[in-house]
């Protein structure tokens, strides 16, 4: 059995143990502390335990994952004495690998990530970046956690995490956003809430399917349900007129920049 640890039972971790707990194999003897003890009982009746300090919970464990708010993660690892050997997976927004170094040891394992709230139903993407040091074993071991709760993608440059963080850790709020305005359109044209709702919920995850299972470009789907001056070319016009595309990308954009202010700003805290 492999023991992991979290340091944080929060909603992110949550949704990793949640995963591990329901996968299929299950090699993972799994500890977690948090001062807010809402998820515990919950989690202990599931079969993990809860211990007293994150000092304890991280006690021989193969992989420690800091799971707490970015700004948290400084006064935490600093208190934390982690063998160099343990593999750090963080999930913390905007912290970088040098930060997470200086605040454990210079040769520390670490494995920086970025996973998004859909992992809540196993239906994630988790990108990945470490530095060199780490063993294949360790590598696998981060792929396998961070499979359970969706799909992981491993990135060779650190600004990848940061373009990443934009993309998708961000990127449920924009179809969230999307899907908001669809429903408003709707109940201004008449249709009621429940409909509306059902409609841009379902035409959402359709739509999503049809391009997961098609292998044709998104342009060509989006082309095949746009008919020559019918009511999609109407629409996806005026989109254009009103350079909604620029907007979406230029938004996509400050998202990047802001992750990496975050980074600059959490390095500082040593
Ligand atoms: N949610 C997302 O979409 C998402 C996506 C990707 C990455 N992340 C990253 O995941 C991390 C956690 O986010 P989250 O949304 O899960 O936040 P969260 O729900 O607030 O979870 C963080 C947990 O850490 C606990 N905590 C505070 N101090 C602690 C300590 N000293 N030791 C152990 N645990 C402590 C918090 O307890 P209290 O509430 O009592 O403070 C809270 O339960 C963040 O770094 C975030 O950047 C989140």
């Amino acid at each position: 059995m492999t023991k992991v640890s979290f340091i944080g039972a929060g909603n992110m971790a949550y949704s990793i143990i949640r995963g591990l707990l329901d996968s299929p194999r299950k090699r993972f003897v799994i500890t977690t502390y948090d001062p807010d003890e809402t998820k515990r009982e919950d989690l202990e009746a599931r079969g993990v335990s809860w211990a007293k300090t994150n000092q304890e919970a991280i006690k021989k464990s193969d992989a420690v994952i800091l799971a707490v708010k970015p700004q948290l993660a400084a006064p935490v690892l600093q208190k934390l004495e982690i063998d160099s050997s343990q593999l750090l997976i963080s999930i913390a927004a905007g912290v970088s690998v040098s930060s997470l170094t200086a605040w454990t040891n210079p040769n520390q394992c670490i494995v920086r990530c970025m996973p998004n709230t859909p992992a809540l139903l196993r239906k994630g993407i988790t990108g990945l970046f470490s530095r060199d040091n780490l063993s294949e074993l360790q590598k696998d071991l981060a792929t396998e956690l961070m499979s359970s709760v969706g799909e992981t993608s491993w990135v060779t440059e650190e600004s990848e995490i940061d373009s990443i963080t934009a993309l998708s850790g961000s990127g449920p709020a924009y179809f969230f956003f999307l899907m908001e305005q669809m429903v408003e359109a709707g109940l201004e044209l008449g249709l009621s809430e429940e409909l509306s709702e059902n409609l841009a919920k379902a035409t959402a995850v359709g739509a999503a399917e049809m391009a997961l299972a098609s292998s044709a470009p998104l342009t060509e789907l989006r082309q095949n349900v746009t008919s020559p001056g019918g009511t999609t070319e109407a629409a996806i016009n005026y989109m254009e007129r009103k350079e909604v595309s620029i907007s979406i990308k230029k938004a996509i954009f400050e998202a990047k920049q802001k992750a990496v202010d975050l980074s600059r700003e959490f390095g500082k805290t040593q």
